[in-house]
């Protein structure tokens, strides 16, 4: 059973990706039409409702966000939202060093960057594109911007395990907060031989950097599903879906590209507040909101025989 009302939402602007990830296959697109998608108005009017309703938190996502058309306009539409306490992004980093200077301007929160291999050669074969020096350029612009960047890690056995140690040493070099995430069961190109516990990553770490001490500052509500930890300057963090389920305390719901409320990654059910919006019916979308936030509590307790046959792109990653 969930504590509370989600406070955390996030959206998903294109399910278009530049990169194409062995694990994501974003290039299973929608193909949505333009009036099937909602407007930067109709998603700043929703965030604006949705905060006199206990959101605080807004993370713009994909597909990969930096690439959708005019993403700063939104991004600067949604920041006006004065109730709105959070905004952050989620991007793949290849287009970031180009718009990190705009992100700074526009104050967004913070920037987590999906980065799977340091080695050049393996972020080809993970991602199907040449890209990593301009990823490490993007974070490393970002963050001498001042902007707080966390890297999301998905460790997926016998394809960049090998790497926890370097992304350690990558973390502590660049002063930036590590999170690793567990492989889940969501996509076609699903592959249950790839999953790696954060358990063993976890173990790992500890072996090589001896304890890691809870993070009591990081661990606050609105961190959500990932676990923090502490080894003298280096800040880790673990989600960890399979391996120590979060659902009850999840704090999020998803918004699709074309008006759909999900309370959960796993959750078949959806709640299509586009018509509404659309219509001005600011009570049926208040409805809707609530009717999601209440299936939110009955969702099952952990991931175990759950399996999402849509890419990440489309629900929002
Ligand atoms: N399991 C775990 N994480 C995934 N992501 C995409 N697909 C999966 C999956 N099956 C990650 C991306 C990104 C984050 C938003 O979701 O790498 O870092």
């Amino acid at each position: 059973m969930l504590s509370s009302n989600p406070n955390y939402l996030r959206i998903s602007v294109t399910d278009y990706c530049n990169l194409n990830c062995i694990y994501c296959k974003s290039r299973d697109y929608l193909h949505l039409s333009r009036e099937e998608v909602l407007s930067f108005e109709e998603i700043a009017e929703f965030v604006r409702l949705t905060t006199e309703w206990g959101i605080e938190k807004v993370r713009i996502t994909g597909g990969e966000p930096l690439i959708k058309k005019d993403i700063l306009i939104l991004l600067e539409m949604l920041r006006e939202i004065s109730a709105l306490k959070n905004l952050c992004l989620t991007t793949n980093g290849v287009n970031l060093k180009e718009f990190a200077p705009s992100l700074k301007k526009i104050g967004i929160d913070s920037v987590n960057v999906s980065l799977d291999t340091l080695n050049p050669g393996k972020f080809i074969s993970i991602t199907g594109k040449n890209e990593l020096q301009n990823v490490l350029d993007g974070i490393t612009t970002a963050r001498d911007l001042g902007i707080l960047v966390k890297i999301n890690v998905v460790m997926l056995k016998d394809i960049n395990d090998a790497e926890i140690i370097d992304f350690l040493r990558f973390a502590r070099d660049n002063s930036l907060i590590l999170r690793f995430i567990e492989y889940m069961p969501v996509g076609k190109n699903f592959n249950e031989e790839w999953f790696l516990s954060n358990i063993l990553v976890k173990n790992k770490i500890e072996d090589y950097i001896g304890l890691l001490e809870p993070y009591s500052i990081f661990n606050s509500e609105s961190s959500g599903p990932a676990k923090y930890y502490k080894n003298s300057g280096l800040i880790v963090g673990f989600i960890s879906a399979r391996s120590e389920p979060f659902c009850s305390n999840c704090n999020r719901i998803r918004l699709t590209i074309d008006g759909k409320l999900h309370s959960c990654l796993f959750s078949l059910s959806e709640f299509n507040i586009r018509n509404a919006l659309r219509e001005g019916d600011e009570q049926e979308v208040r409805r809707l909101f609530f009717q999601t936030c209440e299936s939110k509590k009955y969702v099952c307790d952990g991931l175990e025989d759950r399996f999402i046959p849509v890419s990440m792109s489309r629900i929002g990653g």
